[in-house]
Parts: C-alpha cells; structure tokens; sequence
C-alpha cells in the first residue's frame, strides 16, 4: 500500500484566531497598514528577503537568511503554528514579522525585519506581533530573543522583558527572554499603536499586491567587509581580495 510521505511530513496546524488588521500613522506621515498574510503571498515577499543576507550590517544578513527559511517553512507545510504579518506603507514592503504558537499559554517570537530605515516600522510590527500573542491569542507570555544590538535595545530594554534563560529559545537555542501579559499591558500606552477597522480602499491596496521596498538597506561592495576590517585595519585582506579577483 502507498503511503502519503508527504501527510506525514505536514504538522496540522492548530485552527487560531486571525490578525486583524490594523492601520498607523507614522512619524513622518505616511499611513501604515500591518495585516497577516497567507501562504499564497509568501511568494511575494521571498525577492524582497533574499538581497537582505548579504547586508552584514545591524546583522541583517543572520535574520534575513533565517527569516528566509521561515517564510519557505511555512510555505512548505515544514513548521507548526506559525503565522507571518507583513507592514505595508502605500502597498509597499515595510516590515515582515513572524512567530509561532507552542502551546495555547505560550508563544514563540521568530523574527521582526524592517526594510525601511528610521522611522520605527520595525518597532511598531513587533508590537503588532505582541499584541497578536497577548491579545488576540490570549496567551500568557511570548518567548523572545534578540540577535542584533538594535533589536536588544527595541524590545529587551524598551519592554524591560525577563530573564527566561532556562529555556532555550528555538532561534540557536540561545537563552529565552518573555514579553509577560503585565509587561505588555504596562507598554500598550505607549509603545502599542494603530487603530481599527482599517478603512476599505487602504486595506483594499495592501492586499492588491506586496510592492517592492523603495529604499531597502543594500550590501556593501564588499561582502562582509565589516567583520573583515575588524582585524585589518589597514584593509590588506581586502586588497588582496580584490587583486585575486581582478587576476593580479
Ligand atoms: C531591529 C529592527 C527591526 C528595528 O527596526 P525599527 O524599529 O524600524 O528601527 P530602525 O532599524 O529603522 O532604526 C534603529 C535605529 O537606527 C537608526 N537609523 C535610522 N535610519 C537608519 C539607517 N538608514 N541605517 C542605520 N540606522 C538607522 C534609527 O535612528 C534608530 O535609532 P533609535 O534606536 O535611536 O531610534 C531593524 O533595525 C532591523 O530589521 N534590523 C535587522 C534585523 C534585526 O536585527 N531584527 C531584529 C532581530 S532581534
């Protein structure tokens, strides 16, 4: 007898409440729509990921190979429960956030990626994320980490998280830290932002199609230059590179 490999292969998600979605005004004026999106757009959004690997910068290239991978997971059918909101500003890719649920107490936030600089986007879809765990999926505590300075500072410091450190977080197994349902509460005044329902013709834009980002962060021309500089201050290995490159 035939066995479907590929029904084994599939967790069955469990069925959760949706995001709804949400609009924001930015500093600079711009109207912000961040909505949840399916597997049938994740297609959309993997062009607009991949050139992100190679910006070694604000470590851009660990989340967005990470990221990647996530996204293909869900696509795929290869990872339990997660879900994945996107951030669109005028259609355009802003941010991606994603996570999954462990259990129905517990959440587990993957990633938060901003591909517009400077005006908190990223900031604001982690929040929307949170709000999603504690909110609307009702759990108790959602299991954190960061891999970038910036990232300690936007969510460690700005919701004073706990320490969760005898649980290893999914993302390398580095020690968890958790956005309990009273830190949450003591940050929605101020760092939880948006209002509801968004307005037809807005939501209407951001799902007629993910555009590309307009000022994405770029690489470097030399890849991975910033870590190389760090024990080569007078750039030799880099010249040498290039020599080798240009057949010198
Ligand atoms: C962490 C992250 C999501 C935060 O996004 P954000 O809230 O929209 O914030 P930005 O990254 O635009 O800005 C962060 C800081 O850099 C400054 N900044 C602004 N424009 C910048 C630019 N073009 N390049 C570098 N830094 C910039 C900002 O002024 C801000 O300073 P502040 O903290 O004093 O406000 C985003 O930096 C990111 O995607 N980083 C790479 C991936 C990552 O680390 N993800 C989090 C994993 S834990």
């Amino acid at each position: 007898m035939a066995i479907d490999l590929e029904k084994i292969l599939r967790p069955i998600d469990s069925p959760i409440p949706e995001f709804p979605p949400k609009l924001m005004t930015l500093a600079g004026g711009e109207e912000m729509v961040i909505r949840q999106v399916g597997r049938e757009e994740i297609p959309d959004l993997l062009p607009h990921v991949a050139p992100l690997m190679h910006v070694e910068r604000d470590f851009y290239n660990i989340v967005a190979s990470r990221v990647y991978a996530e996204l293909l997971g869900f696509y795929t059918h290869r990872v339990q429960d997660e879900y994945v909101l996107v951030a669109q500003i005028d259609g355009e890719l802003a941010a991606i956030v994603n996570g999954r649920r462990v259990s129905a107490e517990v959440g587990m936030s993957y990633h938060t990626l901003a591909l517009r600089r400077g005006l908190r986007v990223g900031a604001h879809a982690f929040a929307a994320k949170m709000e999603y765990h504690i909110d609307i999926l009702k759990q108790k505590e959602v299991l954190i980490v960061a891999e970038s300075p910036i990232g300690f500072r936007r969510w460690m410091i700005e919701y004073k998280l706990e320490k969760r450190f005898d649980i290893p977080h999914e993302l390398g197994g580095v020690p968890s830290w958790a956005l309990t349902s009273e830190l949450y509460d003591k940050a929605r005044s101020s760092l939880v932002v948006g209002r509801r329902p968004v307005p037809e013709h807005l939501l209407a834009k951001a799902k007629a199609g993910i555009t590309a980002p307009s000022d994405p962060p770029t690489p470097p021309i030399d890849l991975l230059a910033a870590t190389r500089s760090l024990g080569d201050s007078t750039a030799t290995a880099l010249i040498e590179q290039r020599n080798k490159l240009g057949g010198s």
